[in-house]
């Protein structure tokens, strides 16, 4: 029987937009999905006209400025939590005692706490949730967990797994919510290195070890105006402090005695979305960069050493590729990324059986963050 699951998004920025998208365009290349999506309606507070973008443009049935009046909506069955960090974890809570599954951006809580807490009232209210850990459903980095996990690299030795941007590395960059510790907990621990934490335990299995350093490096940035987004410039205004960190280098040790490297960093002047990994075991190595998103590096099956690396154009046959292109070569987007995170929380709501990542997946990240932030007070190794 098809299923009607009515949207309701709160925060109408980048992410609110990309999510309103993706389950617009989820039975364009999910046809056999039992699940009418309908876009219900909309909260968010900016002064601008992205109310009516939502209803214009999007084509949501509603709009309101205030969130509560969404989360409480008999006209909602799925609330996604895309506005800034402060408010997910108040947003989520309330979605899910009001009976609404959860869509929420990463990092979900501000800390562990919270991110606790938004998983525990979903488990309370027996509700569905995704979280925003796109990176791991691209094909090429569900394909290359799949060669690990079919040993073709063999056991795993070490990893590295990489976080660069530079949304932050002008010394002009607004001081928006991102550079606050109570708006946003960490700096970009949470924001950039939640991903990588994810991929990490999504590939190499689980971390139970971390040390960690961190820095900030621009410690001043000019007030935000209106409603700053991370790329946003200040207007010359007063200089406000920066409360977060830029940059992360964590050392790491999973429970399969690999090693790794997890480094995130906001200001990577050259960086642009420098998101990958790369994987060596003791037969092989494999490695990813999103920004060549459809191609997979691998070294498979050679020698111990002057092993050559050849690269796999994902193609229909590998993971979600084929829904999307009819054959390799041709690139998918980071926007369809989001539509096969919409089709898994879908899934789940159709057949009870949680699917993609999940609040379970943040709770983890969070912990990795939280022991990240433990030991760089300390200065030593923490166990998770
Ligand atoms: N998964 C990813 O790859 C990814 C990428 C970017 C951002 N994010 C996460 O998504 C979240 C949103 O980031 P963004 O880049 O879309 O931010 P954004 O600034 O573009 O959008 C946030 C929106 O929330 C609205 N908002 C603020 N306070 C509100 C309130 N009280 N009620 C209703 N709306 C409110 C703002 O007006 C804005 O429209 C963050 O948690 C961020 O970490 C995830």
């Amino acid at each position: 029987m098809t299923q009607h699951v009515r949207l309701g998004v709160v925060g109408f920025g980048w992410m609110g937009q990309a999510h309103a998208r993706a389950l617009t365009r989820v039975r364009h290349h999910y046809p056999d999905l039992p699940v009418v999506p309908e876009l219900a309606m909309v909260a968010d507070n900016a002064p601008d006209s992205r109310l009516e973008l939502a209803k214009d443009s999007y084509g949501f049935a509603a709009t309101t400025a205030d969130w509560r009046e969404l989360v409480t909506s008999d006209a909602v069955d799925v609330v996604s939590v895309t506005g800034p960090n402060f408010i997910h974890a108040e947003v989520a809570v309330a979605a899910a005692q009001a009976g609404k599954h959860l869509w929420v951006e990463k990092p979900a809580g501000r800390g562990l706490a919270e991110t606790r807490a938004i998983a525990e009232a979903a488990a309370r209210a027996g509700v569905h949730s995704a979280v925003g850990f796109n990176y791991r459903n691209a094909p090429a980095v569900e394909h290359a967990r799949e060669l690990v996990r079919a040993g073709r690299i063999g056991e795993v030795t070490h990893a590295r797994f990489q976080m660069l941007g530079d949304y932050a590395a002008h010394p002009q960059g607004a001081h928006t919510w991102r550079f606050t510790r109570a708006l946003s907990g960490s700096g970009v621990i949470g924001d950039l290195g939640s991903h990588g934490a994810d991929l990490a335990e999504y590939l190499v299995g689980p971390i139970v070890r971390v040390m960690a350093q961190d820095c900030t490096f621009i410690t001043q940035r000019p007030a935000s105006v209106g409603a700053a987004s991370h790329f946003s410039r200040g207007a010359g205004g007063p200089l406000e402090t920066v409360e977060n960190e830029d940059y992360v280098s964590m050392l790491v040790a999973f429970e399969s005695g690999a090693r790794g490297v997890l480094e995130a960093s906001r200001a990577s002047v050259g960086e642009q979305n420098a998101y990958g990994f790369v994987i060596h075991g003791r037969t092989g190595a494999i490695a990813w960069d999103f920004r060549r998103m459809g191609e997979l590096r691998v070294c498979l099956d050679q020698d111990y050493q002057a092993a050559m690396w050849s690269t796999r154009l994902v193609g229909p046959g590998l993971a979600e590729f084929g829904v999307f292109q009819p054959d390799a070569g041709i690139a998918m987007s980071y926007d369809d990324l989001k539509v096969i995170e919409a089709k898994r929380l879908l899934e789940s709501i159709v057949s009870g059986v949680p699917t993609g990542a999940t609040l379970a997946d943040a709770v983890r990240a969070a912990t990795v963050a939280e022991a990240a932030m433990e030991s760089i007070t300390s200065e030593g190794w923490v166990k998770l």
